[in-house]
């Protein structure tokens, strides 16, 4: 059977993004009308996954509130002839399951991954990062595209990239590419935040990973890393170093991963929805244009 299941982490803090994040999940923060994990959530449906496990932590309830079906909210639009908004909950009826389970100690997105072990059990799976959004309108097709890569290559795992400044590669897991880079090719190691000297590429991981079950023992046997935290990217370099083929698949030229990590790239991000919005946007543009 092919890959319908997602590990979503969504237990950070946010701190990068305080005070917005005290008292709410930067996970539920706005882009546009959506809130981030529903483009997540919307974007593994449309890929074929139907089965999402979030990992969560302190103060991220809202997260399991915003996916639940909210009968008394649809009865109330329906008694006051608000019917038309509706639409905007069609993303509660889609067929999605969702599980939950705590990261109860801040130990870093590696053992975060792990905490899903006992409920992937041996099964492949995707890992989709909740604090980033893939593609412009949030319409990437790379979970699906990856999917087939593993699938048809019969590798341990498939990485999501996406080229990025020199500058940048400080903030990300940075590719060490085996032979030519094409659309996709293969990695001989991979490099948790490196300085800018020490980087083997500009090849950033974009949030997205599928991964066979073996990624569970190599987390198991991670040291601390980076910021002493277990980190995911130190495990796939476990995994390759064990022996397992690892594919990176760039992100294609029309798309883009908007990581709702620092103001900065909220901002962008929020800007370009807003922008791009079918209704509001020429409004928000006209206004915008005004300011500038
Ligand atoms: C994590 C990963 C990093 C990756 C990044 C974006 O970092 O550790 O390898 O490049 O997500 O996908 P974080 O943003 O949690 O610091």
């Amino acid at each position: 059977m092919s890959i319908d299941l997602a590990v979503v982490p969504v237990a950070g803090r946010g701190t990068r993004l305080l005070p917005l994040t005290k008292s709410q999940p930067k996970e539920m923060l706005a882009v546009g009308r959506s809130p981030v994990v529903q483009y997540v959530a919307e974007e593994l449906h449309r890929s074929d996954i139907h089965r999402l496990i979030f990992v969560t932590g302190p103060g991220k309830a809202a997260i399991e509130n915003h996916f639940d079906t909210d009968n008394e909210l649809i009865q109330h639009l329906r008694e006051t002839g608000k019917e038309e908004i509706l639409q905007d909950l069609s993303f509660e009826r889609e067929d999605l399951e969702f599980f939950y389970t705590r990261q109860r100690q801040q130990l870093g997105l590696g053992h975060a991954v792990l905490c899903a072990k006992p409920l992937v059990g041996d099964q492949n799976f995707v890992v989709a990062l909740g604090d980033s959004i893939l593609g412009v309108s949030a319409q990437s097709q790379v979970v699906r595209t990856m999917v087939e890569q593993f699938e048809q290559q019969g590798v341990e795992a498939v990485i999501a990239f996406e080229e990025v400044d020199p500058e940048e590669v400080v903030h990300y897991g940075i590719a060490k590419p085996k032979g030519d880079v094409d659309a996709v090719f293969e990695l001989a190691d991979l490099v948790e935040k490196p300085s800018v000297d020490e980087a083997p590429s500009q090849l950033a991981v974009a949030a997205r990973y599928v991964f066979s079950s073996k990624i569970f023992n190599c987390l198991e046997r991670t040291q601390p890393g980076k910021n002493n935290e277990i980190q995911l990217t130190d495990a796939i370099r476990m995994l390759i170093q064990d022996g397992g083929r690892v594919l990176g698949v760039r992100l294609p030229e029309t798309e883009r991963r908007y990581d709702i990590g620092s103001y900065e790239r909220y901002f962008e991000a929020f800007a370009e929805f807003a922008l791009a919005d079918p209704d509001y946007g020429p409004a928000f543009r006209a206004a915008i244009e005004k300011l500038l």
